[in-house]
């Protein structure tokens, strides 16, 4: 009896199954009723008393090693299937891909402009966003009764008319004159705000970055050459500027700076109306009552600024015909462009 108990134990080590029916069937050729451990429990009492203390003990061992082992496969089986159900894991499928965010065009052309300037010395310089009179147009010249104090063009704080949104970024210019050193060579990013009805080319919020240069012996010329290495930088080496004498309270001479068109190569085209012109900044001699206006002395200082759209830019840059475009946070727009 002890070999078959043996043979049994041997047997069961291999014992196979892969469907719940297949463990059923073992169960009941090992543990039935009439199955082999009941058989050798019925051979079990015919033994001498001196065996059986023996034998009893190998037989229980068998018969708890038979319904573990069994009771394993049958787990085993319910698990893998219970897991399909919950899962159902298509090992074919291809892992979704990762998809990170786009910068925003106007923060790529932001980027891309701050580092042409760095390149040749200017360093960046903020300032905020709600301002007053003085920072925005008295200090910069703007006469009494110069259209842009109307509260048709810009934003002012009902309980308080000298609290504004800025109109453009000059207002930086009067606050680095008030607080750096000369000589001052700043570029100022941010954000403006007009009092403007929503449409394709204009609207109530933007972006501006200005120029201020501010030394001895700074002329126009070095304006130019300033401009023209920002131009070529920008729109390609091939790229043309032109200035146009214009106005603006804060610069004299002032004008107004136009680049080759880039898609025409100067030929003409529907972008640039035929011209071969594209419009891109204003920009002047810092007026001597601004250098004034800000404890600067005329006499020994002179200085160049330049203020541009980075709307304007963007959209030369990448051919954006609808400013609502910037501002919609559609991802099929936002998606066009590059996320470094
Ligand atoms: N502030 C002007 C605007 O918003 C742009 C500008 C023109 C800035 C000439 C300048 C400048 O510094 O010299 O339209």
């Amino acid at each position: 009896m002890k070999s078959k108990i043996d043979q049994i134990s041997k047997e069961i080590t291999s014992l196979k199954a892969s469907t719940i029916d297949e463990v059923e069937k073992l169960r009941i050729k090992y543990l039935g009723k009439k199955g082999i451990i009941s058989d050798l429990f019925k051979e079990f009492r015919e033994l001498e008393p001196d065996l059986k203390r023996e034998v009893g003990a190998h037989l229980n061992l068998l018969k708890k090693t038979v319904t573990e082992t069994i009771d394993t496969l049958k787990e085993n089986i319910e698990k893998s299937s219970g897991n399909q159900k919950k899962v159902n894991i298509d090992l074919s499928l291809q892992e979704p891909s990762f998809n990170f965010g786009t910068r925003h065009p106007i923060s790529l052309v932001k980027r891309e402009l701050l580092e042409i300037f760095k390149k040749i010395g200017f360093s960046i310089y903020e300032g905020p966003e709600i301002e007053d009179d003085w920072h925005v147009f008295s200090a910069l010249n703007f006469p009494e009764e110069h259209p842009a104090r109307d509260m048709q063009d810009t934003f002012f704080i009902e309980k308080n008319p000298d609290v504004l949104l800025r109109t453009h970024t000059s207002s930086v210019q009067v606050r680095s004159m008030e607080n750096e050193k000369l000589p001052i060579r700043v570029v100022c990013p941010g954000r403006v705000f007009r009092n403007e009805a929503i449409s394709a080319r204009a609207h109530c919020i933007f972006h501006q970055i200005e120029g201020l240069y501010i030394d001895k012996n700074v002329s126009f010329a070095d304006l130019k050459q300033t401009l023209l290495f920002f131009a070529q930088e920008m729109f390609g080496k091939e790229t043309k500027i032109r200035l146009r004498p214009s106005y603006f309270p804060f610069t004299e001479p002032s004008a107004e700076m136009d680049v080759s068109c880039n898609l025409c190569g100067g030929k003409g085209c529907s972008v640039c109306k035929y011209t071969g012109w594209l419009e891109v900044l204003g920009c002047g001699m810092v007026d001597p009552n601004v250098l004034e206006f800000n404890g600067i002395d005329s006499k020994k200082y002179s200085g160049y600024a330049f203020g541009m759209g980075l709307e304007r830019i963007a959209m030369l840059k990448y051919q954006v015909k609808d400013l609502r475009l910037y501002f919609e946070n559609d991802t099929r727009f936002l998606e066009q462009f590059t996320n470094y």
